[in-house]
Formats: C-alpha cells, sequence, structure tokens
C-alpha cells in the first residue's frame, strides 16, 4: 500500500484531534547529537548490550557498566532538545489530550518543557538503590565516585534504566497501552521499533482505529501499518506540520 507522504492530507486530522499520542525514539535526539542505537554510528554498533546494559554485566563490573553511563551522561549534558522537541511542547498546550511516551532516557522532552511523558526506558538522570529501590536524581557530570553507593545504605546505586532482559516498571506500560488505545492521532517518531513492548504500542493505535503518523528518514517494520509515513527528519518535518496547523487553525478561526 502507498503512504500518505502529503501534509495537506494530515492537517484535517490534526486540527480536529482531541487526542493525541507521540512515541519517540533516539532519532528524535539524534539531531542533537545524541548518537542512536542502530543506525550507521549507533551505540550497538560499538559497544556489545551484554556486556553494558544487563543485570549480570552490572553485577560482574559496575564500574564498567556506571562508566559508560558516565559518558552518555557526558554527551547528553552538553547538548540540547531540538525542533522536534520544541513542537511536541506546543502541542501539548494546544491539544486537549497530549501525551509522549518515550524510549529515550535523555529526559530531552522535559528539557524543552514538555510535561505528559512517559518514560518506558527510565531515566540517565536519574540512579536507584539496589537494595533499598529508592530512587534518587544525579546530575553531576562527571560522576564523583564510581560505582555510586546509596548514601543512606551504602549499597550500590544502579542507573535508573530499564537493561535487556529486565521488564518495563507495570503502571508505566499499562497508562502507555492505554494512550495508545485510546487516542485519535499517534505520531511514531524516531524509532526503528525493533524492541518490544514499545514497538507494539502504535499497533495497538492502528487496532483501536487511530491514524498513526511515522515520521523517519528510514523505512521500518511498521511503515507498512501506518496512515501517514513522512521520510525525513524529526527536527524538520515536525515543524513544517505545524507550519501548516498554525495556518489550517487561523484560518478556521477566521
Ligand atoms: P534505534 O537506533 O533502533 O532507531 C532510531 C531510529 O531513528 C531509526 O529508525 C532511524 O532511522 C531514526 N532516525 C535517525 N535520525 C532521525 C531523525 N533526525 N529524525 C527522525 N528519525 C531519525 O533507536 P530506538 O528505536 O530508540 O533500549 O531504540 C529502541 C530501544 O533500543 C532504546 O530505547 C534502547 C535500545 O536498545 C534500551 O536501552 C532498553
Amino acid at each position: 500500500m502507498k503512504k500518505n507522504q502529503d501534509f495537506t492530507s494530515l492537517i484535517p486530522a490534526l486540527l480536529y484531534a482531541k487526542k493525541i499520542a507521540v512515541l519517540t525514539g533516539s532519532g528524535i535526539s539524534a539531531e542533537s547529537g545524541i548518537p542512536t542505537f542502530r543506525g550507521k554510528d549507533g551505540l550497538w554498533k560499538n559497544f556489545r548490550p551484554h556486556e553494558l546494559a544487563t543485570p549480570a554485566a552490572f553485577s560482574q563490573n559496575p564500574k564498567l557498566v556506571w562508566e559508560w553511563y558516565d559518558w552518555r551522561r557526558g554527551i547528553i549534558a552538553d547538548k540540547k532538545p531540538n525542533q522536534g522537541h520544541k513542537v511536541l511542547v506546543e502541542w501539548e498546550a494546544h491539544f486537549p489530550s497530549f501525551a509522549i511516551i518515550t524510549q529515550n532516557i535523555d529526559g530531552f522532552h522535559q528539557k524543552a518543557g514538555s510535561r505528559n511523558v512517559l518514560e518506558l526506558h527510565g531515566n540517565i538522570w536519574k540512579a536507584r538503590c539496589t537494595k533499598e529501590g529508592t530512587i534518587l536524581e544525579i546530575c553531576d557530570t562527571p560522576l564523583k565516585a564510581i560505582p555510586l553507593v546509596c548514601p543512606d545504605c551504602r549499597a550500590l546505586l544502579r542507573p535508573h534504566v530499564v537493561w535487556f532482559g529486565e521488564s518495563l516498571d507495570s503502571d508505566t506500560l499499562q497508562k502507555a497501552f492505554s494512550l495508545s488505545s485510546d487516542c485519535d492521532l499517534m505520531f511514531v517518531i524516531g524509532t526503528s521499533a525493533e524492541v518490544q513492548p514499545a514497538a507494539s504500542l502504535p499497533l495497538t493505535a492502528v487496532e483501536s482505529g487511530a491514524k498513526v503518523v511515522e515520521i523517519n528518514p528510514d523505512v521500518t517494520s511498521l511503515s507498512s501499518f501506518v496512515d501517514f509515513s513522512f521520510r525525513g527528519k524529526a527536527g524538520e518535518i515536525l515543524p513544517q506540520i505545524n507550519a501548516r496547523l498554525k495556518q489550517a487553525i487561523s484560518k478556521r478561526n477566521n
């Protein structure tokens, strides 16, 4: 099936949408200078996930795992959210119901100003006590002491992120599925849709009758299921959609 890449046919659906859900992946932060995972220079092309992003890796070598996250925190710390993140902030203020479900751990949606954000895979700026489960926000870059220990009980702290082989937080996941099954429009931005359960959210939206819009320079396994496929960068396509939406709003109001 040929996908609709025409901005003008998306605008009427967007103009009258009441409930919007957005699923984002690392591609939305690519234009900010944050590496993706599976692209040419993606993290998983240069590092082995089982050595750095599994519970076993952490129990074998917590120092190495923390050093890797410290390095990633350093990359994120001096970068800024981009035009793509900023359009989503404007949309949250405009639409009656608007939520972002992100696989990203960089915190850029919140840094840009978005408030209704569900973080499926955690947040790189948080650490969790391996004994008591307490979650702390730690913003030092670089970290002062590696591996980090809990200030209360001295047990190891771990990054508050989801690793391979771990389950997602069940409340967060339930909310994500509920948003996906109860929206008029879902935007799927900058994800290869290769990681479950996040990759099932757009399919839930399709099955529930929502229109789904994909923004990605590349074809993904979702591309054949969506209603609109915009092949391009989020930081370029989202401002173009937003400009047309604003024109349509001012036309409707006059
Ligand atoms: P991937 O690296 O798998 O996919 C990134 C997607 O972004 C690709 O489809 C690119 O084509 C697209 N992309 C690149 N630049 C873009 C741009 N400027 N605008 C829009 N799209 C762009 O990253 P994710 O799908 O986020 O999980 O990966 C999902 C999960 O896999 C991550 O959350 C992480 C990883 O393992 C965990 O660590 C648990």
